[in-house]
């Protein structure tokens, strides 16, 4: 089955051409990061215009790519929440307009069901089932994951993503947007040992999160030192190490409480380098195997829609004609394609 995949839920606009047969045909992203960098973060109405005036144009780009006419699709998936609910709904509206111009059923996709099932793009997938660390701007979340649309959450933060808490330091630090990548570039050159941070919630038992202390001492940090290019290294260091240890704790702590021996890493803080040697330590030490999409699927990307929307289509399930969006949708909602 060939199904196109429209992301839209954020500050990326991304398309690819799925099939069930042959994997993964043409993917393209359209990232708006320079148009929100002088913002310091995404403007949801600026993202909506972008994504507006790019999908068009990319959809023609990727199915030129993967030589795939209109009437060659059987199937098209749009991301409908979480997101952002004016970038959701450009992604919806032309999703569900172009399949009803061209005659196909289409489906609205849980973006972080997207991101679970994006390691499935690999040569190598996992079996179900799994434990899924799920990491992105948004959501910090441990998923036992028995099936496509069979979850259970195991433990969330109770306060910020801990994306969010990579792009607030960054911020505070005077590192651009988004803060991830620019956190991880700047940690490099650290000194270890000179910050010491703590690991939220590590020392009491639970799965959950909390990363709002850390950064209130990566703030307090930042307040006590003159901020020069070593201060900056060595705090963005601290911050890192104390972030994936606390992320590594948990992963451990879930890995013994459900027997699980395989762990997918999802999600944009999944492309984080450290935090992926970490945890193939982990896997090392509890012989267990680490999954994770190649980094350019672990942040927003097309082919993960693609992908999870395949998995429903081919099952059957589609939508209506009207759309709309689910600005806020929990991933315990969804249940297995019928
Ligand atoms: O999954 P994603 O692209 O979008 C959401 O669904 O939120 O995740 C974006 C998040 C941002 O907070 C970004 O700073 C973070 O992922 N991120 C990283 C890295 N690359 C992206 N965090 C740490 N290290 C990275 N290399
Ligand atoms: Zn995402």
């Amino acid at each position: 089955m060939l199904v196109l995949g429209l992301e839209t839920s954020c500050d990326d606009t991304g398309v690819a051409v799925f099939d069930t047969s042959q994997g993964l045909l043409a993917h393209r992203l359209y990232s708006q990061t320079r148009l929100h960098a002088e913002y310091g973060g995404v403007v949801p109405e600026l993202a909506s215009r972008d994504h507006i005036r790019k999908l068009l144009p990319l959809i023609r780009e990727v199915l030129l790519e993967a030589g795939v006419a209109p009437s060659g699709l059987q199937g098209l998936a749009y991301t409908t929440g979480p997101g952002l609910a004016g970038a959701l709904l450009v992604g919806a509206a032309v999703g569900r307009s172009l399949a009803y111009a061209w005659g196909i059923p289409a489906i609205g996709v849980h973006h972080m069901e997207g991101h679970l099932l994006a390691p499935m793009l690999e040569p190598e997938p996992p079996a179900f089932p799994f434990l899924a660390l799920l990491v992105s701007g948004g959501h910090t979340l441990l998923v036992d994951v028995q099936g496509v649309g069979q979850y259970r959450i195991l433990g969330e933060s109770v306060d910020d993503a801990v994306g969010e808490a990579f792009d607030k330091t960054a911020k505070l630090l005077g590192l651009g947007y988004p803060g991830g990548p620019e956190i991880a570039k700047a940690a490099e050159h650290g000194t270890p040992g000179r910050f010491k941070f703590p690991r939220p919630m590590t020392d009491r038992p639970g799965l959950d999160f909390s990363f709002s202390g850390l950064k209130t001492a990566a703030l307090l940090a930042s307040q006590q030192h003159a901020l020069d290019a070593r201060t900056i290294g060595d705090i963005a260091l601290a911050f890192q190490d104390a972030a994936i240890d606390t992320l590594a704790i948990k992963c451990a702590r879930a890995l013994d409480d459900t027997g699980h021996k395989r762990l997918v890493v999802a999600g944009g803080v999944g492309a984080n380098r450290a935090l992926r040697a970490r945890l193939t330590q982990l896997g090392v030490e509890r012989h267990a195997e680490i999954f994770y999409p190649r980094p350019q699927f672990c942040t927003d990307n097309g082919a993960m829609i693609a992908y999870a929307g395949a998995m429903r289509l081919q099952a059957g399930e589609h939508e209506g004609l009207g759309f709309g969006a689910r600005p806020r949708w929990g991933l315990t909602d969804l249940s297995p394609p019928h």
